[in-house]
Parts: structure tokens; sequence; C-alpha cells
């Protein structure tokens, strides 16, 4: 099938995370997709300096980037990510989630921020899959925000999730080759990518694991206590990731589900239409924030107390 699909990891080179991503492109290859590859330790990428500029420019209609695009390999690897019709992710787990050099990529992609650019004519929409791969050296219990951490990654750039794979107890470099049942799930994860390309995209669903996590919409197993939102909505237990809203209930098999309730998807952060909310409330409390001249003049004068207040750092 002529399509396009990219790898992208950030693992050792020759270790887990890069078999584990080849063996599932390999998959994709035989069944006719143009495979791409890349490690993001390769390639120069620079921390979010946090200025905003590329949200700030959107919002008055224009598109002007990110103020590194020219500094780093950033803008050349999203101009071949964006498109693809599907992208496989594989990160090593660090510190219970995935590593830095994942992150400082991913958390670059403010100005793609696909749901402006299609709002302000900038680009076009395109459907894209993304399968997700976390490699770790103990079980899930210790990458408890691995994959979690992956998909909070995939709204900005709007990559619809069908499939996961949570790869553990691999520790040792190329350990992952010993196992060949996890060598043979990380194929069917790129056959999984394959089936999702092929399938009209308002009827692609969820092809990974049906009981993988708590939350039945994103499938993260990760939930948090909820507390009034900045609208005053309220839900007593959120997916940590989607931000679905519901409750715990008895599985009437002696444990317990996350039953989401009748409005538990108004802010569900994996649709366009839910993350809109949150545009919402930027506009109310940054919008509110800077157009109030008041509170600027305020901010203005406390700040001195911190600005002219130093401590000892470090030569
Ligand atoms: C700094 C550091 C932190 C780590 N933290 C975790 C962790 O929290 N949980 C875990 O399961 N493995 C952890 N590991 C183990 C790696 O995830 C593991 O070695 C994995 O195989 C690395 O993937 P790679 O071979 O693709 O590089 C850590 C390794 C390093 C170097």
């Amino acid at each position: 099938m002529g399509c396009k699909v990219m790898g992208i990891t950030a693992g050792r080179k020759n270790s887990n995370s890069e078999y584990l991503l080849k063996e599932a492109l390999i998959a994709c290859e035989e069944a006719g997709a143009e495979v791409t590859m890349i490690n993001l330790r390769d390639y120069n990428i620079l921390d979010c300096t946090g200025c905003t500029s590329c949200t700030k420019s959107m919002s008055q209609g224009k598109y002007t980037g990110c103020v590194l695009d020219k500094k780093d390999d950033k803008k050349k690897i999203m101009d071949v990510m964006l498109a693809q019709d599907a992208v496989i992710i594989s990160a090593p787990t660090y510190d219970l989630m995935p590593c830095s050099t994942y992150l400082k990529f991913a958390q670059r992609s403010l100005s793609y921020e696909t749901a402006f650019l299609e709002t302000i004519g900038a680009i076009e929409h395109k459907d894209r899959v993304a399968g997700l791969i976390s490699v770790g050296g103990s079980t899930r219990s210790w990458q408890s925000m691995a994959l979690e951490g992956l998909q909070a990654t995939m709204f900005t750039i709007d990559m619809k999730v069908v499939d996961m794979l949570l790869a553990t107890r691999v520790p040792g470099n190329a350990q992952c080759l010993l196992d060949d049942e996890l060598i043979a799930r990380a194929r069917k994860m790129g056959e999984n990518i394959m089936k999702a390309v092929a399938t009209p995209p308002e009827e692609r669903k969820w092809l990974g694991e049906e009981d993988m996590g708590w939350c039945p919409n994103c499938h993260s197993n990760a939930l948090v206590l909820g507390e009034p939102q900045w609208d005053g909505l309220y839900y007593p237990i959120e997916c940590q990731v989607c931000g679905a809203g519901g409750n715990l209930e008895p599985d009437g098999k002696g444990r317990w589900k996350f039953v989401i309730q009748e409005n538990g998807l108004l802010k569900d952060r994996t649709t366009v239409e839910g993350r809109a909310k949150h545009l919402d409330e930027i506009g109310q409390t940054q919008g509110g924030f800077f157009a109030d001249p008041e509170n600027l003049k305020l901010v203005n004068e406390r700040k001195q107390r911190y600005i002219q207040k130093t401590f000892r750092g470090i030569d």
C-alpha cells in the first residue's frame, strides 16, 4: 500500500527502543509503506524558550513559525514528520517517564499547533495515526508515566494514537532480542499501523489491547482526583491524559473500573473540539490577565521585591 510511515526513536544506539521500532517498521515496509527512521540523538534540538511568539502570532491570524527554526534541526524533522500518514515513536523510560531527549523534541511542537494553524488557514488538515512504544528496565510500576507522557505529546500535532506497547524488564543493551513475544508484539504494532492507515479516518479505532489501562477513551493507565475546573466543571475522577471525567465503579468481579459520565468527554483532549475548550480557558485566564492594564501595573510593582533579591549561585 502506498503510504508513508516514519519511526522516531530516542533510545541508545543499537539497543531496545531502536530494535523494537525497527521490527514495527519492517512490518510496515513489507506491507508496502515508504519508511523513514531517525534517532533524535543524531540531531541538534534546542529547548523551547517559552517565548510563545508562535501562538501570539497565531492568535492574530498569522503563522510565523518558531524563533528557533533556523537554529536547530526541529523544523527539518517536522517537515518530514507532518507529511507522513503514520508515525511510530519509541523512547526509553527515564525516571518513570519518557527520556528528556524525546520530551525536548516534543515540547518544541507548539509552533505546529494544528488546531490553531488549521483555523487560521495556514495548513490543510491531514489525518495521521501514531503508535507509541515505551521501553524500560522495570515493570509498569516503574514506568507509570511512560506511555502517558508520550500520549500527552500527541495532541498538539493531532496524531491519533491507535496502538501502544509498553516493553518491560529490558534494562540491558538490546536485551529485548531475548524476548520473542515482545518482538512479535512490536511487529504487530507495525501491522496495526498499516491497518489503521488503510481504514477511512472517521472509522479508525484503537487497535491495541482492549484492557490496556484504566481509561476506555485513550487507554492510559493514569487517573487523578478531579477538582473544579476554571469554568466550574467537576468530575470526581479524571483521566490524566485525555481529561475524560467520571467515577470508579465496581466491575462485578471484585475490582474497579473507570466509567466515563455522560458529559465526561466534553474536554477530551484527543479531539479538536475538546482542545478548543482549552483555548477558551487560555483566552479567559491569560487573555484576561494581559487585557487589564491594572494587572500589569500591579505585577510590575510587586516584581521589584524579587528582582532586587538575589541569592548565591554556582560559578
Ligand atoms: C537515567 C536513567 C533512568 C532510568 N529510569 C528508569 C525508570 O524509571 N524505569 C524503568 O523501567 N527503567 C528506567 N531506566 C532503564 C532504561 O529505560 C532501560 O535501560 C531501557 O532499556 C533503555 O532503552 P534503550 O536500550 O532503548 O536505550 C533508566 C535508565 C537510565 C539511564
